[in-house]
């Protein structure tokens, strides 16, 4: 009998802080109309001085797990995407293993930028269906408005603070239909974000901030995501028609709109998220599943399409019958 990876349980948190456009237009040269017109963010959330990738994934995890109804202990594995790490050593795996009083788990970090959350499930579902493991906590929690140049119109419009978790266990039942991830490092000049601390000579002098070629990371985007669509399809023997949910990562409307139309699937079957939120990164497409779980959009027994791209270039899909 086939093994599966059920979502069991789903959280999010978003920080109390809300930063309109029209507060970021105050101190760069932009304006709500351009923000929204060009990517369709409205405001997004500001992580506290005292919060944390750490401290954030434990309030996204804790709900996903009561919501799973599951005791701490049973989690075998938990891996946390980020790119906006506590520390660069402990994992914020660590330190969330740590924050829920679990002892005997394995836990450590995925980075793969806005990737991350669907590079982390990728790993959770081959875990679950090998049989190594038979419950695993996925998070992505990240405090990206400490990366971005608040002077840099081009990158601080874009990005928000959050964190959302899901409870994967495993299942007779179909759960993860199948996860694909792929990853080009020939991209590396059109978003990165430099480490100043361990760079090497010539490189010290580069603030630690997001930089980006905006309009080329749109259109790799667009293509890449367009293709994952069809590869998810194909592994799967399955037309648009039978995807009932695109849950994406949460760069840009018009990103998702043209994977919702390579889906030819209308704007009402997409959990959008990033109007008050923002791109969150790898915590994106875990709140927007978190979302739609819980006003009751997606169901038990409905196909759901998640889907990121990220710095790297990561890309990546995941399958689900929810
Ligand atoms: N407000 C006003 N003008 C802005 C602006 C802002 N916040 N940011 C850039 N501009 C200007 C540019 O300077 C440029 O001016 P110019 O024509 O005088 O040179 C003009 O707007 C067009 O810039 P361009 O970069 O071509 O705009 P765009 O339509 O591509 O939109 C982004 C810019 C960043 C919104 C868009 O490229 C984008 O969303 N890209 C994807 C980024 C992304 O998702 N990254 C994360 C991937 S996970």
């Amino acid at each position: 009998m086939t093994r599966y990876s059920r979502v069991i349980g789903t959280g999010g948190y978003l920080p109390e802080e809300v930063r309109t456009n029209e507060q970021i237009s105050q101190t760069v040269d932009t304006s709500d109309s351009w923000i929204i017109e060009r990517t369709g963010i409205k405001s997004r959330r500001i992580a506290g001085a005292d919060e944390t990738a750490s401290s954030m994934a434990e309030i996204a995890a804790r709900q996903a797990i009561a919501a799973a109804n599951c005791d701490p202990e049973e989690i075998d594995l938990i891996i946390v995407a980020t790119g906006t790490p506590d520390r660069v050593y402990p994992s914020t795996g660590c330190l969330l293993q740590r924050r829920l009083g679990i002892k005997n788990c394995v836990a450590f970090d995925v980075q793969a930028a806005c990737s991350g959350s669907i590079f982390a499930l990728s790993i959770a579902d081959q875990y679950i269906k090998s049989g190594a493991a038979k419950k695993v906590l996925v998070v992505g929690s990240e405090i990206c408005s400490r990366l971005v140049d608040w002077t840099d119109r081009g990158t601080c419009i874009l990005f928000g603070d959050g964190a959302g978790a899901v409870l994967l266990g495993a299942s007779d039942d179909a759960g993860i239909l199948s996860t694909h991830i792929h990853s080009d490092g020939e991209y590396e000049e059109l978003l990165y974000c430099p480490n100043p601390q361990v760079a090497i000579e010539a490189n010290k002098d580069e603030a630690g901030y997001i930089k980006m070629r905006g309009n080329e990371v749109f259109k790799v985007a667009v293509n890449t995501l367009g293709r994952i669509v069809d590869e998810t399809l194909a592994a799967n023997n399955m037309q648009q028609s039978d995807v009932d949910w695109l849950v994406p990562h949460q760069a840009n409307t018009r990103i998702i709109a043209a994977t919702a139309k390579k889906l030819k699937m209308s704007m009402n079957n997409v959990i959008l998220t990033l109007e008050n939120q923002g791109n969150t990164s790898s915590a994106s497409v875990l709140l927007a599943l978190n979302e739609g779980i819980r006003d009751g959009r997606i169901q038990r027994g409905q196909v759901v399409l998640l889907e990121a791209f990220g710095a790297g270039f990561t890309w990546g899909s995941a399958l689900i019958k929810y």
